[in-house]
């Protein structure tokens, strides 16, 4: 079996659980892959800073460069523009394939790093730069290529969506709901990418460029947080059946004035019965309208180490099958190991016994 190098820059809540993965899984991941996925190093700042994951200290350099260009795959989750862009620009270069986190990256810096990756030939992936575990870059890209979106609306910040929660649920004013949210360790100690809507706008530019097929940057998206939210304007909305959320939203105008796409992030009224206002807590989910598909909607965890890494493994898996087969891989299962079971339905949970006349 093939051994492919895997290089990982960055070892934060997301990084450290990628590592984590990589190794209590090779075995699985090999199996999926159709390769030995080998965590080649991880490029730190500090060897020796605090991690809630422990893992081998060999592993840890502060020379990103020389591990970028010993690699096959490079998983880059450093974030922010620099040195990161640089990094990545290197494994492009030297024919790597490499998933990002990076929503900040990409949306001010997306489409040189595409161009580039093209003119390489090689996979640049980012399913975790948006809603964390939810898959929706792929659908987008791949399952809806033959339909037509015309509307994407999305709970992309799980911060924000706690906060204006907490304040619907509990009455409370927007200050004490973000120390709540801070108490718990959703907020970044500096909350602002977060309340100002600027982390929720990167994802937009993001998941517009995808559904659109036109390139947008951060700069294109009108954006507005949730700070100026007061708890008298949440109760007058529930009081007329609607509940408040901060939305990323893109969507095809054909007006008058012209037609185009809109692309903004601003607090939103949503009806009481909109599937979206169903999303409470931290929890992110993108609602998508497409002409033959109707209404779509992916709901899941959009923050935390562990949700993200599904993400980030996933493309690493898929990028490796990729390198290994010249092509997507197999779809079928033929490495599973799990037997299938004949058992009663009524032995299993949720079966609750109907008889239909
Ligand atoms: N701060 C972000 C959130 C984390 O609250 O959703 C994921 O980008």
């Amino acid at each position: 079996v093939r051994t492919l190098k895997v290089a990982l820059l960055g070892c934060g809540n997301v990084g450290a659980q990628v590592a984590r993965i990589l190794i209590d899984d090779a075995d699985a991941l090999a199996a999926r892959s159709g390769a030995r996925l080998e965590l080649s190093g991880i490029a730190v700042r500090t060897i020796d800073a605090p991690r809630d994951v422990e893992l081998p200290r060999e592993l840890f350099t502060t020379d990103a460069d020389t591990l970028v260009k010993d690699a096959d795959l490079v998983i880059e989750l450093m974030g922010g523009i620099e040195p990161a862009r640089s990094l990545i620009l290197t494994a492009i270069q030297n024919g790597a394939c490499v998933v990002t986190g990076n929503k900040a990256l990409l949306a001010q810096d997306g489409p040189t790093l595409y161009e580039e990756a093209d003119k390489a030939g090689v996979q640049l992936s980012y399913e975790a730069a948006v809603a964390g575990a939810i898959p929706i870059l792929r659908p987008i890209r791949d399952s809806l290529s033959g339909d037509r979106i015309t509307r994407v609306l999305g709970i992309v910040n799980g911060t924000t969506n706690f906060i204006l929660d907490q304040m619907d649920t509990t009455g409370a004013q927007f200050s004490d709901a973000l120390a709540e949210a801070q108490r718990l360790g959703y907020a970044e100690a500096d909350p602002t990418a977060d309340v100002e809507g600027h982390d929720a706008a990167a994802k937009a530019a993001i998941l517009a460029s995808l559904s659109f097929h036109t390139r947008f940057s951060l700069d294109d998206v009108y954006c507005e947080g949730i700070t100026k939210v007061s708890a008298a304007d949440i109760a007058s909305a529930k009081e007329a059946g609607f509940v408040i959320k901060l939305l990323a939203i893109a969507e095809k105008i054909d007006s008058e004035n012209g037609s185009g796409i809109s692309v903004r992030v601003h607090p939103t009224l949503l009806p009481r019965e909109h599937p979206l206002a169903a999303v409470r807590g931290a929890f992110n989910a993108v609602f998508i309208e497409a002409e033959n598909a109707g209404e779509l909607m992916f709901y899941g965890q959009g923050a935390g180490g562990t949700p993200t890494a599904s993400a980030v493994l996933g493309d690493l898996v898929s990028a490796a099958r990729r390198l290994v087969l010249g092509g997507p891989g197999r779809t079928e299962t033929t490495t599973g190991h799990v037997p299938a079971l004949a058992i009663d339905a009524s032995n299993t949970s949720y079966y609750i016994g109907l008889d239909v006349a």
